[in-house]
């Protein structure tokens, strides 16, 4: 075989990705419990489904065509109007909007597009892993800022200001976060702004959870005066129309960036996915998308996120954790139990599914700051199983742990 590029050589395989392989493969064997990777378990609204299905009978040639490789226009429209409803920010659905192939398109383009060679990005640590790796294929370089549970995993200005210099080109905001559930505080959101607008870099805000939220609303950072023409949002439906493998998302920003991306889209994917995106102008059609959010997502993982809360508590005492104020995870600080167990917690991750068969993702795959973490979702399973998986997380650290 020729000599492959160095390109994926230099990148490490996504470790959740390959859980989510071995899983598949596991759940065919035991009866698996999954507090892994945050795919929704719940249906998206059905008369999303049903109207879907009908158009694809009765249009099939118009549902299965390509389209134009910013989205259909009557979906970007109908984005706009949300974003303005929701968050009082003004966006032009023509220039300004374009729909990608989920959040992870958004933010490859993203980074393909205001990335030259050797120029860094900020991100935090821990941090969602797939920034760190994307960066490096566009050519970038990751520089770190830390953040604790005992700061509640809010970034410091200051830890910012340290860590800027004239080679600073983007940083990635996430809010609210994977893997820590915390909702960004305003007063960061304002500083850095201010230090985007003096060092003239990017604000690359990965919002993909902005509507799973369960007791205050999440800052939408265009508001912020000076931060619009510096900024690129990133959104998916994975999260908040439960529609994860239908693939799409939108980003917004400057017509000139957005302009730029579509460039780089039309050769990476052509296009986004059309039949979704029929789904998806659906969801936003006469209050779908407001009442599943009430009605359905918010009151349904609120109950899950508050019984593994009491549970982690019941059964983790010793760990360390906050409530998430938003997205669908438990970062969760381990080093009681593990230094007890002489493990590390990727041994711990392995060896709870080995023995338990409860899926967990060891903190050290969100950076050196996770270690001796692990991230839990309450997304994936029923009450009644999160119950029973904690039981079982609970017998497994007593049998070492009296
Ligand atoms: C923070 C964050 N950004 C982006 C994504 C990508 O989502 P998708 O490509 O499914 O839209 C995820 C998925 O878990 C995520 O957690």
């Amino acid at each position: 075989m020729p000599r492959l590029s160095s390109r994926p050589g230099n990148i490490r395989a996504s470790p959740i990705r390959r859980i989510a392989a071995l899983l598949d493969a596991a759940r065919r064997k035991s009866d698996i419990i999954s507090f892994g990777g945050g795919a929704p378990s719940i249906p998206p609204p059905k008369e999303v489904i049903d109207y879907i299905v009908t158009l694809l009978r009765e249009k099939t040639q118009k549902t299965v065509g390509y389209g134009s490789t910013r989205g259909l226009p009557e979906l970007r429209s109908r984005i706009a109007e949300d974003l303005e409803k929701w968050w009082g920010v003004d966006y032009d659905p023509e220039k300004e909007i374009m729909i990608t192939t989920g959040g992870t398109e958004g933010i490859y383009l993203a980074l393909t597009t205001v990335l030259d060679f050797n120029e860094e990005v900020i991100i935090l640590d821990p941090t969602y892993l797939g920034y760190s790796e994307a960066i490096k294929l566009s050519g970038g370089r990751v520089r770190t800022i830390p953040v604790s549970v005992e700061e509640g995993y809010q970034p410091d200005v200051e830890d910012l200001k340290e860590v800027v210099s004239p080679l600073t080109k983007a940083f990635i905001l996430l809010s609210p976060d994977n893997p820590t559930g915390r909702i960004i505080d305003e007063g960061f959101v304002k500083g850095l702004v201010d230090l985007a607008v003096d060092y003239d870099f990017w604000i690359i805000y990965d919002a993909v959870y902005k509507h799973i939220t369960f007791d205050k609303k999440n800052p939408w950072i265009d508001s912020y005066p000076g931060a619009k023409e510096r900024t690129i949002t990133i959104n998916s439906f994975s999260k908040e129309a439960s529609m994860p493998g239908f693939r799409l998302g939108y980003i917004t920003g400057p017509p000139e960036a957005i302009e730029a991306m579509e460039r780089i889209k039309q050769y990476v994917s052509l296009a986004p996915d059309t039949v979704g995106q029929y789904a998806l102008i659906k969801f936003y059609d006469d209050g779908i998308k407001d009442r599943y959010l009430r009605e359905v997502v918010i009151p349904t993982y609120r109950k899950r996120r508050d019984l593994m809360y009491e549970l982690v508590k019941e059964y983790l005492p010793e760990a360390k954790t906050v409530l998430p104020e938003g997205a669908f995870y438990f970062f969760i600080d381990m080093r009681y139990y593990l230094e007890a167990m002489g493990r590390s917690d990727e041994e711990f991750s392995n060896r709870l599914l080995y023995r338990k068969s409860v899926v967990v993702i060891p903190g050290s795959y969100f950076g050196n700051r996770g270690v001796g973490h692990i991230r839990m979702t309450f997304v994936s399973e029923p009450e009644e199983r999160i119950r029973e998986g904690m039981k079982r997380i609970g017998a497994y650290v007593s049998s070492y742990i009296l």
